[in-house]
């Protein structure tokens, strides 16, 4: 992670599952052929570029706040994050956003030209069901271990399927250089960013062994600091610190892209972020003590903004 960045997420509870993350997240990947090598290269090159691992950080936390071993919930974090990083490889292609720095370092395309990102993308994404699916292996003799790794996959699939991520990267595209419709943008924010970070916290909360209660409550907080979080990367894309997010700023002007600031205004936006964030941390304050981390996530996320 770069430093700017690293610095609004430094407290304690968020390192720990951060670190936890970094630590296993070659190690559950499958490992390749020599022939394979660049394969590999390229994925490990956007894996350890240094992102935020919100997504794992959250399905880690989701699963602690729920009463299960956040460790043994440790190849679904590292997927989501394989399924997260493909998803940037591939947006930021000149077919998709044309982009050239991500997470403080060069695209994948343009260290490993564009056939091998498409490749490494792919691999990633595939990586992530194979790893989930190898740690079922082992509780095919513990129906109840087993259904809640089976629903924890499903959640994930579906956030980063065609009824969520991708559906929402394809409206995002679709909506270049037009006029768009409050209802489309929603679409696409809720679709694109805020699905796989619902599918985060739910695929934690199922792990995690959650009642139908705590799901809905978690799942509700998801959607609201999901919403914030692609509200407030448009606001960053008009007016943050390049060095900082280790990524350019302008991409959205230049791709004609529809976003908040561009449909709201920047104060509206600013107000949104804020509005979501209380109803976030709304839904959590019944739990007191317990959801401190997830209280001030949503502040931490919201404070991005100078
Ligand atoms: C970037 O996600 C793409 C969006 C959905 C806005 P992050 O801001 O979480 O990027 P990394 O993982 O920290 O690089
Ligand atoms: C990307 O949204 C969401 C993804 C699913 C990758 P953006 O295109 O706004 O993300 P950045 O700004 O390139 O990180
Ligand atoms: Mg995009
Ligand atoms: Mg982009
Ligand atoms: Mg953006």
């Amino acid at each position: 992670m770069n430093e700017g960045e690293d610095a609004r997420m430094q407290y304690e509870e968020y390192l720990k599952f951060k670190e936890l993350v970094e630590d296993h997240i070659l190690y559950f990947l499958p490992e390749v052929d020599r022939k394979s090598f660049t394969l590999y290269e390229a994925m490990a090159y956007s894996l350890n570029a240094g992102g935020k691992m919100l997504r794992p950080v959250l399905l880690l936390a989701a699963c602690d706040f729920c009463g299960g071993d956040e460790k043994l919930a440790l190849p679904y974090a590292c997927a989501i994050e394989y399924i997260h990083t493909y998803s940037l490889i591939h947006d930021d292609l000149p077919a998709m956003d044309n982009d050239d720095l991500r997470r403080g370092l060069p695209t994948n395309h343009k260290v490993f030209g564009e056939a091998v990102a498409i490749l490494a993308g792919d691999g990633l994404l595939t990586s992530a069901f194979e790893t989930m699916n190898k740690d079922m292996l082992l509780y095919l003799d513990n129906v109840e271990k087993l259904k809640r790794r089976v629903r924890a996959i499903y959640e994930i699939s579906k956030g980063a399927g065609c009824r969520g991520m991708i559906a929402g990267q394809l409206a995002d595209i679709e909506a270049e250089n037009k006029e768009c419709t409050k209802e489309i943008l929603d679409y696409i924010h809720l679709n694109k960013t805020a699905a796989l970070i619902k599918a985060a916290v739910r695929a934690g909360a199922y792990l995690g062994g959650a009642d139908k209660e705590t799901l809905d409550h978690l799942d509700e907080y998801a959607e609201n600091i999901g919403l914030a979080f692609q509200i407030m990367d448009d606001v960053l894309d008009l007016d943050g610190d390049e060095e900082q997010l280790g990524k350019k700023t302008g991409s959205d002007q230049a791709n004609r892209k529809a976003t908040y600031p561009c449909r709201y205004g920047l104060q509206e936006s600013h107000d949104k972020i804020k509005e979501l964030t209380a109803n976030a941390k709304r839904i959590m304050e019944p739990y007191y003590d317990n959801a401190e981390f997830f209280i001030q996530l949503a502040d931490d996320l919201a404070g991005r903004i100078k």
